[in-house]
């Protein structure tokens, strides 16, 4: 089978293996129809995430039909469309033991620390492969994972009907947090630094939008909120000024949501957390958040038509991760096909 490898930080390629045998009772073989790729794959690519070890079949948004399953498999059978949780947790540890292995001592997420989902064939774990309705089209499958971050984002910062949320960046998460935010009933600001990000977020629902390298976004959050602030303000554009700017833009009693990996330290007094009494939440990937977004696709209120930018077969893997990377500016999500 055809798998992507990132052999080294730079190396990229396709490269031919075994297809992957099921070892225990409750795996299932899934043949992948599509995988995404992430801003984090292409920092794998790079040799920027510290998490990943090399060589490395890159992927953790993928998804796919089940072609066998172990014997004690119960929840899926062959033939069903799955959507593959890209993660392993110990189940032991602490955050386990919350109910939060998304951030388990002992994590592994497909893609960076095991092999992913770039492969024609993939063994996983009949817990990580959540079932999808059969007639939805594959390319929109594959957005499942990124709006499970939404929704993790919405959930940490306990988003309520009514709240004014800010979701700072219109990127793919940002657009993925602003659409969340919405079907939880929350009139949503988005702002980015580029008009065409922004149209798209007002087209896909969002009730305001900034351009913050155009106006004050503190004005405008200030104009639109009475004064208050954002209830709930998400950082999807991560860099050292967004996070502070956020504690600043946030209302009293309101929530602050950090999706930034990023190491710089920022600076942010503390008095403004505890003047207004701020929570500060990271959110990192998801905690059972497939059953939430797969039943608002399944309702039809999130419509994921129109979100891929482009789909490459397989055989053109490195165009497609050059594509990604050389249009930054408008692509949302680009697609790799096992057609
Ligand atoms: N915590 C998690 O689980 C998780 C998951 C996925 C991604 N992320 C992180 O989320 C971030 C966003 O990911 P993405 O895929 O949406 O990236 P992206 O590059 O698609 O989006 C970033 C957006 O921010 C905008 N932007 C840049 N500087 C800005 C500024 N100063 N003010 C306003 N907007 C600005 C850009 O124009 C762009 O639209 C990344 O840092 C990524 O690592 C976190
Ligand atoms: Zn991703
Ligand atoms: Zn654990």
């Amino acid at each position: 089978m055809k798998v992507g490898v990132v052999e080294t930080p730079g190396v990229l390629k396709l490269v031919e293996r075994e297809i992957p045998k099921i070892k225990n009772a409750n795996d299932v073989l899934v043949k992948v129809k599509r995988v995404g790729i992430c801003g984090s794959d292409i920092h794998i690519f790079h040799g920027k995430n510290p998490f990943a070890v090399y060589p490395r079949v890159w992927g953790h948004e993928f998804v796919g039909e089940v072609v066998e399953t172990g014997t004690a498999v119960k929840s899926v059978k062959k033939g069903d469309h799955v959507v593959v949780e890209p993660i392993i947790s110990c189940g032991e540890c602490y955050a386990c033991r919350q109910g939060r292995g998304n951030v388990c001592l002992n994590l592994k997420v497909f893609g960076v620390h095991i092999d992913g989902g770039c492969a024609e064939y993939v063994v996983v774990p009949e817990a990580n492969a959540h079932i999808l309705p059969a007639d939805l089209p594959w390319d929109e499958a594959a957005l499942i994972e990124p709006f499970t971050i939404g929704a993790q984002a919405c959930y940490r910062g306990n988003v309520q009907k009514g709240d004014y949320v800010l979701v700072m960046g219109a990127g793919t998460i940002g657009l993925t947090v602003a659409a969340m935010a919405k079907l939880y009933g929350a009139i949503v600001i988005v702002s980015d630094l580029i008009d065409d990000k922004l149209a798209y977020a007002k087209s896909r629902g969002a009730d305001y939008t900034i351009n913050s390298g155009k106006e004050n976004i503190f004005d405008r959050v200030n104009e639109i909120t009475g004064g208050m602030g954002a209830n709930v303000t998400v950082d999807a554009v991560c860099v050292k000024k967004t996070f502070e700017d956020a504690i600043l833009l946030t209302s009293v009693a309101g929530r602050v949501v950090e999706l930034s990996f990023s190491e710089t330290p920022s600076e942010i007094a503390p008095v403004n957390i505890i003047k207004k009494e701020i929570s500060v939440h990271g959110s990192r990937l998801q905690t059972k958040r497939f059953p939430v977004v797969i039943d608002f696709v399944k309702s039809g209120k999130l419509p994921l038509g129109g979100f891929v930018s482009k789909v490459y077969p397989i055989s053109q893997m490195a165009e497609a991760f050059d594509y990604t990377e050389k249009n930054n500016a408008s692509v949302r999500k680009v697609l790799i096909s096992f057609d």
